[in-house]
């Protein structure tokens, strides 16, 4: 029926139209100019574009769909498309902080309900999931991806696009369509310089880097997006390898492929090629949407024209951009997603923030908690000191630009709020986020900022420190200092906190850091020195709400590491699933010559892959294994006992690993294949079981071809990457 239907329509398009549709320009002007005079609504006039994205207003965006409807030859309804990355308006904890709940369904549901606020408001397309593989903290973008670990990553993303698109995005209205982005490899950006290259082995993409897009294609997913970096010197954007053989072909990937931000005309600074025949190599590769560089409207004509192109990928392209149009509905209602009423009722209401306020505490990482400082008595006096307390604008992070931060408290505000007729909070600034440079929390954009007088802050903190029995320092970074161009050299909290923090540390009273950060950072110092780090990341419009309820112990933190936190920044890129060395250091505890090891620093991180801690406490039985062979086409369980010993009841994700003692080529030391999140009583117990299968054993050897080997496994439980027990297994 779709196919029949798009024939008929492209039947009757000219070949002017067809590239129209392939043409993906941003809001501009719109952002605060009118809808008649726009850039946009001329465009749309002269049918050269298929749709657009960024513009944040339904009323706007039903206007520009009226004219594409009603005052074009053919009435093609328009796509609209945005960043749509943690929420729309009731913000959820970025994403990095999300994956480190290890709650699929949680995640699930913070996309299904994106999709239902941003499908009211005009956006049937979200730019979303970015599933992007890093192991490098000095990358900003670090903080909108899952971590490190491509099984972890690959059931993030599934999850992403079930919610997004719900199980009929043809029927439903609060559905939305995803893109998978971005591909590929932008992640691995050398140096954890943005927009850098990317130089790869493809046995290391394909057993490390592309599991996590290849099981969004899996999901369904509708779309993706191509990537700004270049991958052994291709520009992602035109890579045929990567987006013909392998999305296309071996996975099967039917959707439509649009192009990051203008990276067609990035191909010609990157000294590829000029405009016109960038945007011939990428078409040639099999991109099908040109994202703002325009070099699939009047170049691709005239490359069209010279037969450069032909007219059957052009064709397939605008093809996929209408069948897109068409599973969203727009065809039937081009005003499907325009629903004002819903829009008003349904867009940052009680419901869905009450679902990101639960959420966000899921997300938090208790780092550290020495003799039990946490949960906090909600009495006495207690100083909530730092530049992130008192700054409700940077509770979100980065890229949640649909959302209008003045709706939001600050933690100041809600901690006051919780703690009404109980407690005390007193309050001061303590620092700006650094001394000098231009940034500072809750400022959107704020890079003109002055400098603070940081001695008359700190003279304040100490003031308000002195009254207080306990301190709660908010610090970390600022949402400016995340993100996308936001790489760091210096990954440890700024100077300027670190030395409120401390003064605060002087006082001899207890100090809980609530650490603010879209990235692993160097956390040596505070490790050593402070009681107390509950790990917060960035927990969206909610933040507060979510930070009292886990302060004060009414929700037990859960919260597990998908990102390895180094001591230091010159450890990096680090992660825990490292191929085997010839020389694996013996002992950590030293230096040891002609070892794979560091002079000045151990090999692993400060905090592992899989570490957090909890208000209750979990003890391990012995695993057992249902046998020492796993059959050929058969399985093996593993099940361990898991006991709540602590006060508190709780949620613990129990981890396996294994890793293959001999392979064709050298393998992980150890790999995440199975996790479960279970919640316990206190004084309950649970067996957790898991099944391996061959497939749990498979990898791409140095023939890129996928096996499994016969022979020696080890197997790893445990409550993180480096506490765990193992048994071993032969593989028939
Ligand atoms: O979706 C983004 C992408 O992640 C980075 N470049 C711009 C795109 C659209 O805003």
């Amino acid at each position: 029926e779709m196919d029949e239907f798009i024939s008929g329509l492209m039947d009757k398009m000219t070949l002017r139209e067809k590239l129209g549709q392939l043409n993906l320009p941003a809001g501009g002007d719109l952002t605060t100019g009118t809808v008649q005079n726009s850039n946009l609504a001329e465009m749309i006039r002269k049918q050269e574009l298929g749709g657009f994205f960024n513009v944040m207003s339904v009323e706007k965006i039903r206007e520009l769909q009226r004219i594409a409807v009603e005052e074009t030859r053919l009435g093609i309804p328009l796509v609209v498309g945005a960043d749509v990355i943690h929420g729309y308006q009731t913000i959820f904890p970025i994403p990095l902080a999300l994956a480190c709940s290890w709650d699929t369904l949680a995640t699930e549901r913070m996309a299904q309900i994106s999709a239902k606020e941003a499908t009211a408001n005009g956006i049937a397309w979200t730019f979303s999931p970015m599933v992007d593989i890093c192991r490098d903290a000095r990358w900003g973008r670090i903080a909108e991806g899952n971590g490190e670990d491509p099984f972890i990553g690959a059931m993030m993303a599934r999850a992403y696009v079930r919610g997004y698109q719900g199980e009929n995005l043809h029927e439903s209205d609060s559905s939305m369509m995803a893109c998978l982005k971005h591909f590929a490899l932008y992640g691995a950006s050398e140096s954890g310089r943005d927009y850098n290259r990317t130089d790869m082995s493809r046995v290391q993409m394909l057993n490390e880097y592309l599991p996590p897009y290849q099981a969004a294609v899996k999901a369904g997913v509708g779309t993706v997006m191509t990537s700004f970096n270049t991958i052994n010197g291709v520009p992602a954007t035109a890579d045929k390898w990567l987006i013909d053989d392998v999305l296309r072909k071996q996975w099967g990937f039917k959707g439509m492929i649009v192009t990051d931000y203008n990276s067609i005309a990035e191909m010609e600074i990157h000294g590829v090629a000029p405009l016109k025949e960038a945007g011939i190599m990428a078409m040639n590769a099999g991109t099908d949407m040109d994202m703002v560089a325009q070099s699939f409207l009047n170049p691709m004509e005239e490359a069209v024209n010279e037969g450069k192109v032909s007219k059957a990928r052009i064709d397939e392209a605008c093809r996929r951009v209408l069948e897109m149009k068409y599973k969203l509905g727009l065809f039937e209602n081009p005003y499907k997603y325009c629903n004002v009423e819903r829009a008003q009722t349904e867009t940052y209401s009680e419901a869905n923030r009450a679902e990101a306020r639960r959420i966000a505490a899921e997300t938090f990482v208790l780092m550290k908690n020495e003799n039990q400082l946490l949960p906090l008595a909600m009495k006495g006096r207690i100083a909530l000191i730092g530049p992130m307390a008192d700054a409700a604008n940077n509770m979100c992070g980065m890229w949640s630009p649909t959302c209008d931060p003045s709706r939001h408290s600050s933690l100041l505000e809600r901690l006051r709020a919780a703690t009404k007729g109980k407690a005390e909070i007193l309050y001061a600034k303590g620092s700006n986020v650094y001394y000098d440079a231009g940034m500072e929390a809750g400022a959107v954009g704020g890079r003109t900022l002055q400098r603070g007088d940081n001695q008359k802050l700190y003279a304040e903190a100490m003031a308000v420190a002195s009254r207080a029995d306990v301190i709660v320092a908010a610090v970390g970074e600022c949402a400016e200092m995340t993100g996308e161009s936001a790489s760091r050299t210096d990954i440890r909290i700024p100077d300027a906190q670190r030395h409120l923090l401390e003064g605060l540390v002087k006082t001899g009273k207890p100090v809980v850091v609530l650490l603010f950060t879209g990235r692993p950072l160097d956390l040596t110092w505070e490790s050593e020195h402070v009681p107390a780090i509950l790990n917060v990341w960035f927990g969206g419009s909610e933040t507060g709400d979510a930070v009292a309820d886990v302060l004060f112990g009414k929700t037990v933190p859960s919260g597990k590491l998908t990102t390895t936190f180094p001591r230091t920044v010159g450890q990096l890129p680090l992660y825990y699933s490292q191929t085997t060395t010839g020389r694996p250091d013996g002992d950590p505890t030293t230096f040891n010559r002609f070892m794979s090891n560091y002079i000045d620093c151990p090999n692993d991180g400060l905090y592992p892959f899989g570490y957090g801690l909890s208000y209750t406490t979990f003890e391990y039985g012995e695993m057992k294994l249902s046998s020492e062979t796993l059959p050929k086409g058969g399985n093996i369980t593993v099940t361990v006992p898991v006991k709540n010993t602590g006060n508190y009841d709780g949620t613990e994700i129990v981890q396996l690993y294994i890793h293959d003692q001999y392979a064709d080529i050298a393998r992980p030391v150890k790999e995440l294949k199975d996790f479960r999140r279970i919640t316990l009583k206190k004084g309950e117990s649970q067996a957790v079981t898991f099944t391996l299968t061959e497939d749990d054993l498979k990898y791409y050897n140095a023939d890129l071809v996928y096996k499994y080997d016969a022979g020696a496994f080890q197997v790893m439980v445990g409550p993180n990457s480096r506490d765990v027990q193992s048994a071993s297994f032969n593989a028939e």
